[in-house]
C-alpha cells in the first residue's frame, strides 16, 4: 500500500474549463461567431457532427456550477474569457462579471485565461494568427477585460496551449480554423507568442500582479538509443516544448526553429515576448515517444506509440511518473530563469458513469508525483484538475467525460462522480 496521499503545504487545488466547451448560448448577449463555430457546424468535422451549440449550458447554469465548486472545496477556478463575446457591445462581458462575483462570494479564487482557441471567425477571415495583426488585437482585447474585471482580478493568463492550437488548427486541421500547412503553420506560433508578450505588457498597465501563459508541455522519449531516432526527438521537443517556453523565458527561439522563423520576427519582437511573467502554467497529459521519420516525410519526426502502460478513454498513456519528469526537466533547463509553475491542467477521460475509479488513481497518481517535484525542490504552486464538467472535447464532440461531475447532455442534469467526492475529502483533510 502506497502512503496516504498529502498534498504539498500551500498548493493551489483548483479546477478548469474553457469558454467554448461549457457555456453554449452561442447567440445570446451579442457574442460574434468564432472559428469553433464554424468548424464544429462544418460536416465532418468533430465526431457526430456535435457542437458547442449548448455545449454544458454552463451561460444558463453557472451559479449551480459554482456551489459545485463550492462543494469541492477548491480554492480556484481557471475559465476561459470567450473573445467573441467581448466583442458583443455592452452586455458581452456581463457573464464573467457575475461569474467573478459569484466566486469571490463563495471564496473561490477566478483565474481567467484570456484566449483558449475561440477566435472570432472575422479576424480568421483576415489571416487569424496566420496575421500580425491578431497579436496585436489580442492585447487591445486583453485590455478591454481588464479593464472590465480588473478591480476584481489581477491574475490572468493570456493563452492557453498555442503549440496545440498551432498543430491542431493550422498545421494538421484536425482542430478549428481547420488549415493544413503542415510547417507553414508556424507564423501562429509566433504571432501568438507575440499576442502573449503584448498582452502581459497591457495587463500590467491594469494592475495585473500575476501573469503566465499556459503551455501544453510533453516529456519527449526517444524511440530507440539510435542516433536517428535520439535527433527527431531533440527537434520534436523543440516544436512542441521549447519552441513556446523559451522565447518566453530564454528571449530565444530554439537553434533548430530560428531559421524557419527568421523572416516573421521584427525588431524587439523577442524582447515583448520575453516580458517577464510571474508564473509558468503547465499543461499535462502524457508523454510523447518519438522515432525518425521515414524517407521524404513532410515532418523531421515521427510519432510512436507508447506501449505497456494503462490507457484513458481516448487511448492516451496513463503515466504518473511523466509529472515529475517534466517538473524537474523544466527547473534544470531554465534554472534561475523558471518562474513558479502552476500545472493548469491535468486529467482524464473515462467511461460514461459516475463510477470513475479511474480518475481517482489517475489525480492521486499524479499529485504524488507533483509531491515527488516539489519535494525535489520545484517551486509548484497549484494544480488544476481538468475537468469541473464533462464537456465539449473539441473534434472528439461528447465522447470524451473528462469531468468530476457527469453532465447527462440531453437535460444537461449534473452528478458528482466518485472522483469529486474524493477530491472533496482529500481537500477537507488539509
Ligand atoms: C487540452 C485542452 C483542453 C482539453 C484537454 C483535454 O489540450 O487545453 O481544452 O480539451 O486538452
Amino acid at each position: 500500500m502506497p502512503d496516504p496521499l498529502t498534498l504539498p503545504p500551500g498548493l493551489e487545488v483548483g479546477v478548469a474549463t474553457a469558454a467554448y466547451q461549457v457555456e453554449g448560448a452561442v447567440t445570446e448577449d451579442g457574442r460574434v461567431p468564432s472559428i469553433w463555430d464554424t468548424f464544429a457546424h462544418t460536416p465532418g468535422r468533430t465526431l457526430g457532427g456535435d457542437t458547442g451549440d449548448v455545449a454544458c449550458d454552463h451561460y444558463h447554469r453557472m451559479p449551480e456550477d459554482v456551489a459545485l465548486m463550492a462543494g469541492l472545496g477548491v480554492d480556484a477556478y481557471r475559465f476561459s474569457i470567450a473573445w467573441p463575446r467581448a466583442l458583443g457591445g455592452p452586455r458581452g462581458l456581463d457573464f464573467y462579471d457575475r461569474l467573478v462575483d459569484a466566486l469571490l462570494a463563495r471564496g473561490i479564487a477566478p483565474l481567467p485565461t484570456l484566449y483558449h482557441w475561440d477566435l472570432p471567425q472575422a479576424f480568421e477571415d483576415e489571416g487569424g494568427w496566420l496575421s500580425r495583426a491578431t497579436a496585436e488585437r489580442f492585447a487591445e482585447y486583453a485590455g478591454s477585460v481588464a479593464d472590465r474585471l480588473g478591480d476584481r482580478v489581477r491574475r490572468w493568463i493570456t493563452l492557453n496551449e498555442p503549440v496545440v492550437h498551432m498543430a491542431e488548427g493550422y498545421a494538421f486541421g484536425t482542430g478549428a480554423p481547420g488549415r493544413e500547412l503542415l510547417l507553414g503553420a508556424l507564423p501562429a506560433a509566433h504571432h501568438q507568442l507575440l499576442g502573449h508578450g503584448l498582452a502581459v505588457r497591457a495587463l500590467r498597465e491594469r494592475g495585473a500582479t500575476q501573469v503566465m501563459i499556459t503551455n501544453n508541455c510533453t516529456p519527449v522519449w526517444p524511440a530507440s538509443e539510435d542516433e536517428a531516432d535520439v535527433t527527431a526527438a531533440a527537434v520534436y521537443d523543440a516544436f512542441h516544448n521549447r519552441l513556446f517556453t523559451d522565447p518566453v523565458l530564454l528571449s530565444t527561439y530554439p537553434p533548430e526553429l530560428a531559421g524557419a522563423l527568421a523572416g516573421l520576427i521584427h525588431d524587439g519582437d523577442l524582447e515583448i515576448i520575453a516580458t517577464p511573467v510571474d508564473a509558468l502554467g503547465v499543461n499535462y497529459y502524457n508523454p510523447t515517444r518519438v522515432g525518425a521519420p521515414p524517407p521524404d516525410a513532410a515532418l523531421p519526426f515521427d510519432l510512436r506509440p507508447i506501449e505497456g502502460m494503462p490507457v484513458t478513454a481516448f487511448g492516451w498513456p496513463v503515466v504518473p511518473s511523466g509529472l515529475r519528469e517534466l517538473l524537474t526537466g523544466l527547473r534544470e533547463r531554465y534554472a534561475a530563469a523558471l518562474p513558479p509553475i502552476y500545472v493548469t491542467e491535468n486529467g482524464c477521460s473515462t467511461a460514461d458513469g459516475v463510477d470513475d475509479q479511474a480518475r481517482i488513481e489517475f489525480h492521486a497518481g499524479h499529485l504524488r508525483a507533483l509531491g515527488e517535484a516539489a519535494a525535489a525542490g520545484v517551486d509548484v504552486r497549484g494544480y488544476f484538475v481538468w475537468s469541473l464538467l464533462d464537456n465539449f472535447e473539441w473534434a472528439a464532440g461528447f465522447s470524451q467525460r473528462f469531468g468530476l461531475v457527469r453532465v447527462d447532455f440531453g437535460t444537461r442534469e449534473r452528478t458528482p462522480k466518485a472522483s469529486y467526492h474524493w477530491l472533496r475529502e482529500l481537500l477537507a483533510t488539509r
